[in-house]
């Protein structure tokens, strides 16, 4: 499925329109190759905090080059900043200080990292200049321009250590259609974090369950995570299930047909797991559906059947597989959200709200996983699937280009961010909603 306009805006009498018109013009996102180093390009690192002594012999384990003295003339393709020393708003002016002189050197498709301290783990006006840096970074991500993207890292103190998983995805490729979010890794699981051995294959040994894994979104994170090691146990409907066996052999995946709403389904996906795999290392819910109406014309079957599918299975599967200890330690538990659960959406109360439950599936079961066990979710905004062709033109049209990069986003942009999730190296990442969106602008 190709993005039309973006190919008529790159073409030779299209950039004039675009130009002439003040159309938005979408740059083409760079996307990770397989085997491709995280970055091509140079990393300048400043600011002066906890974390910024360590900053390049830890980029440097990960393949990056960086630098903390730059030239007149050199151009750069990401910036880190360890805000972590700035206690009161009157430091924040080190953030101008860095960075303006270095946004004219950015290459095509750049990446800003701003490394903060947790604002609830500390008090008064370390507090207030912590906070003051979400709305820095936000700003940023919508003028930084070229598909360039921003993130702010909030970094509790205990887990200063955890953070090179989290710089990876943030700096590489890997991260083209996240922008304008706030990650915080905290100190959850420190000492049940194993190191994680090659990069290139995280999950090497490790098992991954897949819902919706025939088609779309699920397709991709099933072949993502295969890239990355996996071993990925592929789960469909009946309809799908040759799709679903064909995708699974590709893979030398396994795969597991049956309607995840049915009532024997967590305990039948359970015994799957631990009579042929041993248990399950991650496990991604990202079977969905959707049946829009306005609330005046919702039929009950709309309402009950997108709550069960999308919010009533995931919660049941993942209870099941964490009280019968099929989740392996160090087990990642992956939502699939929606911007429709964050911003709301007309048509879509039923959506909507089971995309919202799955959020407070993640805040119910953060606090309480132990054994390094992870519990995180995304939220996609437009992503160009099956799903998203079925919205009428104008709609879809709107719905691409309202996003800091004008662009919808790919489903392996989604399956990018659930691999960071997934590898042995985010055990500290808990708890999160991360948007999958290009800085959508609605529920911003
Ligand atoms: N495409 C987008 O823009 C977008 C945006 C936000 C969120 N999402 C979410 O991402 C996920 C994947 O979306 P997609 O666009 O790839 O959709 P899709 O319709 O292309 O794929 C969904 C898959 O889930 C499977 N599925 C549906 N009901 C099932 C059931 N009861 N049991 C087992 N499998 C079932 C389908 O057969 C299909 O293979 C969904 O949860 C969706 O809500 C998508």
């Amino acid at each position: 499925m190709s993005d039309r306009y973006q190919g008529f805006v790159s073409s030779p009498i299209g950039k004039i329109l675009a130009k002439n018109l003040g159309l938005p013009s979408p740059t083409r996102l760079e996307r990770y190759a397989d085997g491709a180093p995280l970055v091509t390009g140079t990393v300048v690192v400043g600011g002066a905090g906890r974390l910024a002594a360590g900053l390049p012999a830890l980029l440097d384990s990960l393949g990056i080059a960086s630098t903390t003295a730059t030239a007149d003339g050199e151009r750069h393709k990401a910036l880190v900043f360890d805000a972590t020393g700035i206690t009161d708003p009157s430091g924040l002016v080190a953030l101008q200080q860095f960075f303006t002189p270095l946004m004219r050197s950015l290459e095509t498709c750049p990446r800003v990292v701003v490394l903060g301290t947790t604002p609830e783990s500390v008090t008064g006006s370390e507090r207030v200049a912590q906070r003051a840096l979400e709305g820095f970074t936000r700003s940023l991500g919508k003028e930084i321009g070229r598909g360039g993207t921003v993130q702010l890292v909030h970094v509790t103190e205990g887990a200063d250590d955890a953070i090179a998983s989290t710089l990876a995805f943030l700096l590489s490729p890997k991260s083209a259609y996240v922008s304008g979010q706030v990650v915080r890794i905290g100190a959850h699981g420190a000492t049940t974090a194993g190191p994680v051995a090659d990069w290139t294959r995280p999950l090497d040994g490790k098992v991954a369950l897949v819902t919706g894994a025939s088609r779309g979104i699920g397709e991709q994170i099933a072949r993502v995570l295969h890239r990355d090691g996996a071993t990925v146990v592929g789960v469909d409907v009946p309809q799908a299930a040759s799709e679903l066996q064909a995708l699974m052999r590709e893979l030398d995946g396994d795969h597991l047909v049956l309607d995840i709403t049915a009532r024997d389904a967590p305990q039948r996906i359970a015994h799957h797991l631990r009579t042929e795999h041993g248990g399950v290392d991650v496990v991604v819910h990202n079977a969905g559906i959707t049946r829009d109406k306005k609330l005046a014309n919702m039929a009950a079957d709309r309402w009950e059947s997108v709550i069960a599918v999308n919010l009533t299975a995931p919660e049941q599967i993942t209870r099941v597989l964490l009280e019968e200890g099929v989740v392996h330690d160090n087990g990642r538990i992956i939502g699939v959200a929606s911007i429709a659960g964050i911003a709301g959406n007309v048509g879509q109360t039923n959506y909507a709200a089971s995309k919202a439950g799955v959020l407070g599936l993640v805040d119910s079961l953060a606090d309480d996983l132990d054994n390094g066990i992870t519990v995180n979710a995304v939220a996609p905004g437009f992503i160009i699937t099956a799903m998203t062709a079925a919205v009428p033109f104008a709609t879809r049209e709107i719905g691409q280009r309202l996003n800091a990069l004008s662009q919808g986003g790919l489903p392996v942009d989604v399956a990018e961010t659930i691999a960071w999730y997934a590898s042995p190296g985010s055990t500290a990442v808990n708890g999160n909603v991360v948007r999958v969106c290009g800085q959508m602008m609605l529920g911003a």
